[in-house]
């Protein structure tokens, strides 16, 4: 069985990007395989954390490439390396339907709220945790999702709660959120699309 070729796509720090590789690394995605990082900012830690494990990058600044031409670019590169399964991990950059359309159904992102809670436009980053500490909520968490047209609105495949504490910050809570909900679905998630893409339902 040939594994499922995937693109990660990120903007910053990479952490999910990691705790994908490092899942890769240890036999946890056996359905897949990450074989090219996309970024589109050169400086971008999630770069040095590919080249660290010998994956593949590319690089679309967003200073040198409108959105339309960087998306045409970004396409284009994922078409020459095969990229079945695209995987949004800290993308700053919302795709167009147009974009969407060429990886219908192969596109996942992961959210840090339990969807659809403090989802959609303008909900990223710190502005989730923000949300999610002003209405009060006691438990949120992150989402691992299908990527449709409509922002953070697609199928949901995977979830996980985590707690909010008396006297959390955005940060800790992002922080939290990341450690005990997105390093651990995203990878587990891929893997599942992964294997269901190569028709393997054991
Ligand atoms: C994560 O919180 C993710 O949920 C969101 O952006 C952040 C990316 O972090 N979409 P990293 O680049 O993976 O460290």
């Amino acid at each position: 069985m040939s594994k499922v070729k995937i693109a990660v796509l990120c903007s910053g720090g990479g952490t999910n990007l990691q705790a994908i590789l490092d899942a890769q690394a240890a036999g946890n995605i056996p359905h897949g395989e990450v074989v090219l990082v996309v970024a589109d900012s050169r400086e971008a830690f999630a770069l040095k954390r590919a080249e660290s494990f010998g994956v593949e990058t590319a690089v679309f600044d967003k200073r040198e490439y409108p959105r339309a031409a960087r998306e045409s670019a970004i396409l284009a590169c994922l078409k020459a390396h095969g990229a079945e399964l695209v995987v949004l991990a800290g993308f700053m950059t919302v795709l167009s339907a147009a974009f969407v359309k060429e990886y219908e159904g192969r596109i996942l992102n992961i959210h840090p709220a339990l969807l659809p809670s403090f989802g959609g436009v303008g909900m990223y980053g710190l502005h989730v945790h923000e949300a999610a500490l002003a209405r009060g909520v006691k438990v949120t968490g992150a989402t691992v999702h299908y990527v449709t047209e409509e922002c953070d609105g697609g199928p949901i495949i995977a979830q996980k709660a985590v707690e909010v504490m008396e006297g959390d910050t955005p940060e800790m809570l992002q922080q939290r959120v990341m450690r005990e909900a997105e390093w651990v679905i995203y990878p587990k998630a891929l893997e599942q699309v992964c294997k269901k893409m190569r028709g393997d339902t054991i």
